[in-house]
């Protein structure tokens, strides 16, 4: 799977939304999350983020290993949406995420 790190904390910028085939990418309260069941690894949210926040997880920076733990853990209690077009904006965030300082730090 993809998974979005630490610096879409705070920016947000979505331009990784329109590129989604299957609509897997979720928004938080702080930053966006890809549902690792729904993803097809297709990579063409990569590219498109302005600060490269998004990465196959085998490539992920050491400092953000625990982000493919945060993306999957995100989506415990909702499980497989199917889209989030049909969830919209949730509002939360995972717990690592949700006790950052304002970014970027
Ligand atoms: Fe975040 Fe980059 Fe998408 S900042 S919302 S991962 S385009
Ligand atoms: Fe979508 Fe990116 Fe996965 S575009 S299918 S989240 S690699």
């Amino acid at each position: 799977t993809y998974v979005i790190a630490q610096p879409c904390v705070d920016v947000m910028d979505k331009a990784c939304i329109e590129e989604c085939p299957v609509d897997c990418i979720y928004e938080g309260g702080r930053m966006l999350y890809i549902q690792p069941d729904e993803c097809v690894d297709c990579g063409a949210c990569e590219p498109v983020c302005p600060v490269e926040a998004i990465y196959y997880e085998d490539d992920l920076p050491q400092q953000w290993s625990d982000y493919t733990r945060v993306n999957a853990e995100f989506f415990t209690e909702l499980g497989s949406p199917g889209g989030a077009a049909k969830t919209g904006p949730l509002a939360v965030d995972h717990p690592v995420v949700a006790a950052l300082p304002p970014q970027p730090a």
